[in-house]
């Protein structure tokens, strides 16, 4: 076994679809309004895919960003771990369409289920390959069309999320700075409160699971929102006393983006410095695996994630599942 070495971020891509459905849009649709949405929630947009574009097709736009960005080439990839919860179809993984469409051949991957912590958790995954030396670059992306899975009569769950993607690029570090520790957490007891009931081993998809809706998010809000609010500020504190980090030490906080509410008052109980919580909720919705990509891209166009920053990444998703990563930025 070689000695264990640190995996870092050297490259971030990401990339949501052109089409943009506001608060209004849906004002259309169900019994809402754009007051309600964002006082609750805090989101004003979301992007959409049209028909036709599937998961494989963003996590590609957001993977090849990131090549470009390092200035590599696909075929220096060795592995790729893929974030999701909207498979382009159960199997073959999306892991394995993203390969053919980047052009590569000689390489693995496989998908990672966690829902909105998917990508704190394909991260950790992708980065015990660095670790352990079994490899030197491996793409790890966070992919998810939510629009799929929605059901649009639902105002509670339609209103809430977005498609989009983001990949980034981890390699060995040859110093202190990359990825530093992490707390994950999965509780199974809480599996109904978000969930896809049809479609599975359990209830395969027939007229009866479509005619029961069975086939769309199922939610219920307030016992999701009560877990994430003690959920992610717990596992941030267990990781930061650990790690001997003082809230004041975190740089930029970059949290899974579900609920404006859930982060502030995440944000809150840790201590954290307002100005280095990063929110852009307002434009993209919940994107599930995509959001803390997305949410470290609008942390670096405002100049707020900058090399040498002191980063506390958090999610709490559907299963539920839990994840808090500290680490020093490096591009
Ligand atoms: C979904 C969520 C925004 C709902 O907000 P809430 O303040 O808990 O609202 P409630 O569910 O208590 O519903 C309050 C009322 O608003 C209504 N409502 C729900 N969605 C609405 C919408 N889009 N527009 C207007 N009213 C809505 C409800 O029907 C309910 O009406 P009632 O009082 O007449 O029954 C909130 O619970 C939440 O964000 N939960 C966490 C969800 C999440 O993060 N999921 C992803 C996890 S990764």
């Amino acid at each position: 076994m070689n000695k264990c070495v640190r995996a870092k971020i050297t490259a971030l891509g990401t990339y949501v679809p052109p089409r943009v459905m506001t608060n209004a849009d849906f004002e259309k649709i169900v019994e809402t309004s754009d007051e309600w949405i964002i006082s609750r929630t805090g989101i004003r947009e979301r992007h959409v895919v049209k028909k036709g574009v599937a998961t494989s097709d963003l996590a590609v736009e957001a993977a090849k960003c990131a090549l470009i960005q390092r200035g590599i080439d696909a075929s220096e990839i060795e592995a790729i771990v893929v974030a999701t919860v909207t498979p382009d179809m159960l199997f073959p993984s999306t892991a394995c369409l993203v390969q053919h469409k980047l052009g590569v051949k000689g390489i693995w991957g496989f998908d990672l289920s966690a829902a909105c912590s998917a990508f704190v958790y394909a991260l950790q995954a992708g980065a015990q390959f660095v670790a352990t030396g079994a490899h030197k670059k491996v793409l790890v992306i966070g992919a998810d069309v939510m629009s799929s899975i929605l059901d649009y009569t639902d105002r509670a769950t339609c209103i809430l999320f977005g498609d989009g993607a983001g990949a980034v690029l981890l390699e060995p570090s040859e110093d202190d700075s990359g990825l530093i520790d992490f707390k994950h957490e999965i509780d199974g007891s809480g599996a109904c409160a978000l969930y896809m009931p049809g479609g599975g081993s359990l209830h395969p998809s027939t007229h009866e699971t479509v005619d029961k809706k069975m086939h769309v998010v199922h939610q219920d809000g307030q016992a999701v929102f009560k877990f994430a609010v003690k959920k992610m500020a717990e596992v941030c504190e267990t990781l930061l006393e650990r790690n001997g980090v003082k809230a004041a030490d975190i740089d930029c906080f970059v949290p899974h983006q579900a609920n404006q509410r859930i982060i502030k008052a995440t944000a809150e109980r840790l201590g954290l410095r307002p100005e280095g919580v990063i929110i852009n909720i307002d434009r993209y919705g919940n994107t599930t695996a995509g959001t803390i990509p997305l949410a470290m891209q609008t942390a670096r166009e405002d100049g707020r994630l900058k090399k040498g920053d002191l980063v506390l990444l958090a999610s709490v998703g559907a299963g539920f599942t839990v994840g808090a990563t500290l680490l020093r930025w490096t591009i």
